[in-house]
């Protein structure tokens, strides 16, 4: 995979260039070209497909995932979502050679397909292509998901400058809804961590019920460790992880029971065998 770096990006006046030699003096129509783009976007799909974190962001986390093609819709050829209309792809497929504002493209799966570039577009514009290995007919060009650990803090920055409600709660409702809108399933999973008189914190995945302005609801078996853990310690802390929003919320604060009342109508609304 050849970095950034060594790639040519090209400004929206050559990208031109090239599309009117294409379609010009190199005889390419415009079907010949969609179906070159169409293979090169399906051989990109078929390698994400193939690797790990995108079997897991698609089929359990994500209703929908979003492919650019060449620049993503609403964004500027050669900077990026100046705007800030534009969509947020999962995945972007440049075609030919990328365009600037691919500099800019943050999330992990960054695809250049342009095997078909003939030599004098090449030799014209000066550009560096990555080979293309065997019959591929596109290339990965960002980085692997796992090596993007910058990228990902560079997007969580950016989405942590963003206004946030003065009420911590509203706040949180506010995010929860967004999870939803995004399709996430059962966004309302989240860590506990307790930690009882020995300080040794402990942690293990529990529901949310509901929240309000008293704070979020959850429930337990007063048996379980966490009960134990929390009525020598009530201090605990609360994690959601909404992968494709790249975001996490933590909620730390100390654990009250619920009134007798309302604690029986949930222990009644819970199946017999649960
Ligand atoms: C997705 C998921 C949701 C869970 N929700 C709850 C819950 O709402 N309340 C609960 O007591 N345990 C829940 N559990 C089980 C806990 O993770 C844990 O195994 C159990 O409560 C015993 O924890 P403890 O030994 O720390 O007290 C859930 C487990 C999973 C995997």
């Amino acid at each position: 995979m050849e970095s950034r770096e060594e790639i040519s990006y090209v400004i929206q006046q050559e990208a031109i260039e090239i599309d009117h030699m294409l379609m010009g003096p190199l005889g390419f129509t415009v079907d010949q070209l969609m179906e070159l783009a169409g293979l090169s976007v399906a051989s990109a799909i078929g390698e994400v497909i193939n690797g790990y974190e995108w079997n897991q962001q698609c089929t359990h986390e994500k209703a929908a995932v979003i492919i650019s093609v060449d620049i993503p819709s609403g964004w500027h050829v050669e900077e990026e979502d100046i705007c800030g209309e534009g969509i947020e792809p999962d995945m972007l497929v440049s075609l030919t050679a990328p365009k600037l504002c691919a500099k800019m493209f943050r999330v992990p799966h960054h695809f250049l397909g342009g095997r078909f570039v003939p030599r004098s577009i090449i030799d014209k514009f000066k550009l560096k292509l990555p080979s293309y290995p065997g019959t591929s007919m596109c290339v990965r060009i960002g980085n692997l998901p796992q090596t993007n650990l910058s990228a990902q803090k560079a997007i969580f920055a950016a989405s942590v400058s963003l206004e946030v409600e003065e009420d911590p709660i509203d706040q949180f409702q506010k995010w929860f809804g967004d999870a939803l809108a995004a399709g996430i399933k059962k966004p309302h999973y989240m860590v506990l961590s307790t930690a009882g008189k020995d300080a040794k914190p402990s942690s293990r995945m529990i529901s949310l019920e509901g929240v309000n302005k008293d704070g979020f609801v959850w429930h337990t078996n007063y048996g379980s460790r966490k009960a134990r853990e929390i009525s020598e310690n009530p201090h605990a802390s609360l994690l959601f992880y909404w992968g494709p929003l790249k975001c996490q919320v933590r909620v730390e604060g100390s654990v009250e029971q619920v009134s007798d009342e309302e604690s029986d109508r949930y222990f009644s609304s819970l199946p017999r065998d649960t």
